[in-house]
C-alpha cells in the first residue's frame, strides 16, 4: 500500500527544488501518494494564515512531510512558520548529516558530521517583550524534560547509526542555568550509552575548532539558536547549502527539509541547487524503510556529480535545477 506523504512546495526557491525532489522519488519507484499543502507566505496569500489547520491537519495524520523552506519576514511581520509548524507538532529533534559528497571538492576532505539541533525551546520560542521605551527582553526558556528528550534523541540516533561521540555545544559559562540544564541533563543521559564517549566545549571554541579540522567531531548535540548558526557553518564544510537535508523528527511525526532557506536572491532563475531537498527526501526515503529507493537516488546523484559538467552554479557549474534533476532521473532508469 502506497505511504502519503505531504509535501510543502514552500516559497523563493522551495516550489523549484521541491519538484525537483517530488520528480526523483517518483523515478525511484518508492509507493507514495502526494498530498500537497501549503505554508508560508504562500498559505498566506492563498489561506490568510502561514500555518493553516489543514496542513497541520494532514500532517498530524499522515505523519509524514517533505517540506520546501518558508520565508520569515526579518524584523516585523508573521511569526515563523518553520517556528509554530515545529511546536505545534512537537518536532523537537532537528538532524542535520553533513557529509562530503564524492565528487564535491572543497576545502575541507571526509566531513562527516551530524549537527542535533533543539527544535522547539530556547529563544526560537520567539517570547519577546519591550518593558519600556528603549529596552527589549527575549525569553530563552527551556525545560528539564525539552533538555533530556533531545539528549535521548541524540544518543538514540548515534547508537542507531553506530556513531561514537557526541560533542555538546553551549555556553554554560555565561547562561550557568539555561545552558547549564542541557549540560547536565544530556551528561545524565550519556550515563546510559557507555559505549558512546559524550564531551562538551563553549560553542565559540567549538566554531573555532570545527573551522580548523570539522574531521575531528562527529556528532553535535547543540541548543536551537547555536543548532541554527552552526547548521549553516558546517554546511560550508561540504560546499554549501545546497547540499544539507534535514529532519525534523518527533515522537510519531517527521518533517523533512533542506537546511537552505528560500534564497530570495536566486528564486525563480532555475539555478538553485535542489541536492539538499533531495538528500531530504532520501532521508524520508530511509524513515519510512524504503532504503533500496533512497540507495538508488543516492547512487544516481553520485554519478551526475562525477559528471564534473553536471553541476548547479553553486558547485561551480552552469546546469540548471531541471537538467541536474533530469540527469539524476535518466541515471536511475
Ligand atoms: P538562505 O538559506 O535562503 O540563503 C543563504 C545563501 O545560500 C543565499 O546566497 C542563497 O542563494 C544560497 N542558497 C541557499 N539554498 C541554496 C540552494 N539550494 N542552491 C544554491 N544556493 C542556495 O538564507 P537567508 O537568505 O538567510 O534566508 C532567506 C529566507 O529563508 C528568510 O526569510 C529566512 O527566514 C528563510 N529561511 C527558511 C528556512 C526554512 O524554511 N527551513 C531556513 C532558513 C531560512
Amino acid at each position: 500500500m502506497a505511504q502519503t506523504v505531504v509535501v510543502i512546495p514552500g516559497d523563493g526557491i522551495g516550489p523549484e527544488v521541491m519538484e525537483a525532489a517530488v520528480k526523483v522519488v517518483k523515478a525511484s519507484q518508492a509507493p507514495i501518494k502526494w498530498q500537497t499543502h501549503v505554508l508560508g507566505m504562500q498559505a498566506i496569500k492563498q489561506e490568510g494564515t502561514a500555518v493553516p489547520k489543514e496542513t497541520l491537519a494532514a500532517i498530524t495524520k499522515h505523519k509524514v512531510a517533505l517540506k520546501g523552506p518558508t520565508t520569515t519576514p526579518t524584523g516585523t511581520g508573521h511569526i515563523s512558520a518553520n517556528v509554530q509548524l515545529r511546536r505545534q507538532l512537537n518536532l523537537y529533534a532537528c538532524i542535520r548529516p553533513v557529509i562530503t559528497l564524492p565528487a564535491v571538492s572543497t576545502r575541507y576532505n571526509n566531513v562527516d558530521l551530524v549537527v542535533v539541533r533543539e527544535n522547539t525551546q530556547g529563544l526560537y520560542q520567539g517570547l519577546e517583550i519591550e518593558p519600556a521605551k528603549g529596552i527589549s527582553i527575549a525569553m530563552k526558556v527551556v525545560t528539564k524534560q525539552g533538555c533530556q528528550r533531545i539528549a535521548e534523541a541524540a544518543f538514540a540516533y548515534a547508537q542507531q547509526h553506530k556513531r561514537r561521540r557526541i560533542t555538546i555545544g553551549h555556553k554554560a559559562n555565561i547562561l550557568k542555568a539555561n545552558d547549564g540544564m542541557l549540560l547536565q541533563q544530556t551528561q545524565r543521559v550519556a550515563k546510559k550509552y557507555p559505549d558512546i564517549t559524550c564531551d562538551h566545549r563553549l560553542v565559540d571554541a567549538l566554531c573555532m575548532q570545527l573551522v580548523q579540522d570539522p574531521t575531528q567531531f562527529d556528532m553535535l548535540l547543540l541548543p536551537n539558536l547555536y543548532g541554527d548558526i552552526v547548521s549553516d557553518l558546517c554546511a560550508g564544510f561540504v560546499g554549501g547549502l545546497g547540499l544539507v537535508p534535514g529532519a525534523n523528527l518527533g515522537k510519531d511525526m517527521a518533517v523533512f527539509e533542506a537546511v537552505h532557506g528560500t534564497a530570495p536572491d536566486i528564486a525563480g532563475r532555475n539555478c538553485a541547487n535542489p541536492l539538499a531537498a533531495i538528500q531530504s527526501a532520501c532521508l524520508m526515503l530511509h524513515h519510512l524503510s524504503y532504503h533500496q529507493q533512497a540507495h538508488r537516488i543516492q547512487a544516481a546523484v553520485q554519478t551526475v556529480l562525477r559528471q564534473q559538467h553536471m553541476r548547479t552554479v553553486d558547485l561551480g557549474g552552469t546546469a540548471t535545477t531541471t537538467d541536474f534533476t533530469q540527469a539524476i532521473v535518466e541515471n536511475m532508469k
